[in-house]
Formats: structure tokens, sequence, C-alpha cells
């Protein structure tokens, strides 16, 4: 571990879009405080649209290892770098080919990272020793001050230890960061929830290394060539290896072992797999060790009605919605509504970390339908749960 640091955390006044409205005196101070420390070289984590980011000065190498050690990251993995002005790119990048002004022009600010080729002055520490560099404009009004404030671009992976779900609230960040990190600036809950859409120009095709809350049929729209790379949408094997080093790696994992169950047809059949949780697993779990179980606003019902549940405030401090029997060996928490996917991406990380608070010895996750944004959260939970998926 790097050495023990005295983390500042300060809040700044956003409003329900999680944004600054007018920036008071407060917040004025915390900007200055987070600009000077990332220009000093120091590390500062920082809320976006997406999730919390563990921010350092992208062109300076120091800073970039201060981030892995902090993490403990694996230096092989690229750091994102942020900007907050289009004009930043030029520098960063030997060119900008159409394709990425496409992009950039559709969606940026956004939650949207794109792979050029380096410039110089991006130093290897920062890429992971690659000659490409990943660059995101988050929207989020408070990332972009920080990075105005620094007046450096921000290397920013998510603020969380290597491995663990990444954080969408600065409680999470604490929780894996503090004393590893000079700063936690305190946003509010993140928007979206999950980590940005991450897409490669560099090749003969546009292809997707990591699908976010930017779908490919969104980018589909303006490159019709774009992919996806296929090895994102399967338990990796020996012979298919993702382009993204950080797809590599065991991600997302909560304390205990969780599997997903799903059926055939998502789409209609997400009563018949509550239904099958209900029968044929909580009861040969929960008594042994207590059972979380990751439900939908369409199946909560049917675990109330069957097990008497009722609402659960938990040991976690957030606003998620849950239930539970009389000595808390079944814990239901919703993930959202099934017909609005970006209720589920905004919830599945706090939720994951939400149940490591809790005393269950097995998470059972309802699984939702690889479609559009449900790729993008399937991506996610499939990996949380290793790909150990129940087919009924
Ligand atoms: O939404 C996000 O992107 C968040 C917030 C903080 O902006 N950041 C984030 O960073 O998710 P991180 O480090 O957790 O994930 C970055 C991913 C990794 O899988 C990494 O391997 C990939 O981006 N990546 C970075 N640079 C790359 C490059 N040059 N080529 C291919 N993949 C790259
Ligand atoms: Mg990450």
């Amino acid at each position: 571990m790097c050495n023990p640091k005295n983390t500042i955390i300060e809040k700044v006044k956003i409003n329900d879009d999680g944004n600054l409205d007018m920036i008071d005196a407060h917040t004025l101070k915390v900007l200055n405080q987070a600009g000077k420390i990332l220009r000093n070289g120091g590390i500062v984590a920082i809320p976006t649209e997406t999730v919390y980011g563990l921010a350092g000065n992208a062109l300076d190498a120091n800073s970039s290892l201060k981030i892995y050690a902090a993490k403990g990251r694996p230096s092989d993995n690229p750091l994102i770098v942020h900007i907050s002005n289009i004009n930043q790119v030029s520098h960063l990048v030997d060119s900008i080919p159409k394709n990425a002004k496409v992009l950039m022009e559709n969606f940026w600010p956004g939650p949207l990272t794109i792979i050029f080729n380096k410039s110089e002055i991006v130093p290897y520490e920062t890429t992971g020793k690659l000659e490409t560099v990943a660059i995101r404009f988050p929207v989020n009004d408070v990332a972009q001050k920080i990075i105005d404030f620094a007046g450096v671009p921000l290397a920013a992976p998510s603020a969380n230890i290597s491995g663990k779900p990444s954080p969408t609230r600065a409680e999470h960040v604490k929780e894996d960061l503090f004393g590893r990190i000079d700063m936690l600036i305190d946003g509010g809950e993140c928007k979206i929830g999950i980590e940005s859409t991450i897409i490669d120009i560099t090749g003969d095709k546009p292809y997707i290394l990591r699908p976010g809350e930017i779908t490919i049929e969104d980018i589909k729209k303006f490159l019709p060539d774009a992919e996806i790379d296929p090895a994102i949408l399967v338990k990796p094997i020996e012979n298919i290896v993702a382009k993204a080093p950080g797809m590599k790696y065991r991600h997302y994992a909560p304390n205990v072992p969780l599997t997903i169950v799903e059926s055939a047809n998502l789409n209609t059949d997400f009563i018949i797999v509550s239904e099958y949780i209900c029968n044929t697993i909580v009861n040969s779990y929960s008594k042994l060790s207590g059972i979380g179980i990751i439900a939908s606003e369409q199946t909560k019902k049917v675990y109330i009605d069957k097990f008497g549940l009722n609402k659960y405030v938990g040991k976690n401090e957030d606003s998620l919605e849950k239930y539970s029997n009389e000595d808390n060996s079944i814990i239901v928490m919703i993930q959202g509504d099934l017909k609005k996917p970006s209720t589920i991406a905004a919830n599945l990380f706090s939720i994951l970390r939400a149940f490591n608070h809790e005393n269950v010895g097995r998470i059972y996750a309802e699984g939702i339908d690889k479609k559009l944004l449900g790729v993008s959260i399937r991506n996610r939970l499939d990996k949380a749960a290793g790909y150990d998926i129940i087919k009924i």
C-alpha cells in the first residue's frame, strides 16, 4: 500500500441534476483547493455523470503511478484522460480522424471515451505503455470545473479498489480509498451509474471496446460500420482477448458469490424467473446463510407475497428500495424498472456494494435482457457474477 494520507473530504453544492447552478463561496474554495492539489501532482476523487473517478495530472507520469498504487491496479491497464474543452484534444493526439470528429460533434460532452493515437506529451505511465490514448469529455459540471481549475487534462480511472464495483456515491469512494488519496469531492450520486462507452477509431473499423449508456445502436446512426468487440459479449475464453486491457481483469465482484438467473425470453418471462428463485433457490439457501436477491419493480411482489417481506432500511446508507423478512435472512433489493433500463444502470453498483454490508452468504440476480442498454448492464452484471448463470 502507498503511504497513508490525510484524505480531505469536501462537498460541493449541486442541484437535482448533479450540476452547479451557481458557484457559492465554499464550492469555489473547494474547486481551487482541488485544482492546486492536482497541479502539484496529488490525486483527487471526483464525481462524473457515469461513476466517480480518481483523478491526477494526465501529463505527469508520477501522478499516474500514484493512481495505480492507490487503486492496487495492474500498470498495464491504461487510464482515461479527461478534458473540459474540445480544443485540448489536438495536443494529446497525433491526429483527429474523420470518424472521431463525427463522434465528438454528436456525443461530447458525454459518456463516450474515444481512443486515438497518442501524441508525445502523453506519458506511457498514463497509457499503460500503449501508443494510443483514451479521451473523454464528461458532461458533469463538477467534473468539468475541476479539470478547468486544475488547468491540465486529468487521468481518471473509476475511484474503486481494483476488482470492486465502480463507485457511484462519495460514500463508496470513502469505503475503498480513504487514507490512500489526497482529496474526495462529494458531488452527490452519479446519474448514469455505469462507466462510459469506449470506442476505438484507430483501426479500419470503429470498435466498441466497452458498452455504456451510449449503445452500439446510437453509434451506428452516425458510423454505420461500427461494431461491438465480440469478446465483451461472452464469457472470456482463451482465444478471444478483449481489446481494452481492463476488460480482462475480474471486475465488480461483491464479497459473496453472485449467480444470475435468466430464461430464454427475459422480455416476457421475468415472473417465471422470480418464481424459480422463490421456489427452487430461496428455501435451500436462506436458512443456511441468508440470501440476497436482486429483483425489479415488476417482480418484487412475487417475493413480498411469498415470504411476507416488509420494507427494509438496511445497514448501508443509500436510497435503494429494499425488503426483508423478520430475521433478515431474505433480503431483496430492487434494481429498477425493466421498462426503463437506465434506472437499473443507476442502481447496479450501489446494490452490489450494499449487499457487502448485509449478512448474506449468496446473492441471486434476475438477469435482464441483453438488448440496447441491457447489453451494457449485463456486461457488468455477468462479470460481477464471474459468468455464473443459471438458464431456466
Ligand atoms: O466513465 C468512465 O469511463 C469512468 C469515469 C471516471 O470517467 N472511468 C473509467 O475508467 O471507467 P477505468 O480506468 O475504470 O476504465 C477504463 C477502461 C479500461 O478497461 C482500460 O483498459 C480502457 O478503458 N482503456 C483505457 N485506455 C485505453 C487504450 N488506450 N486502449 C484500449 N483500452 C483503453
Ligand atoms: Mg474501473
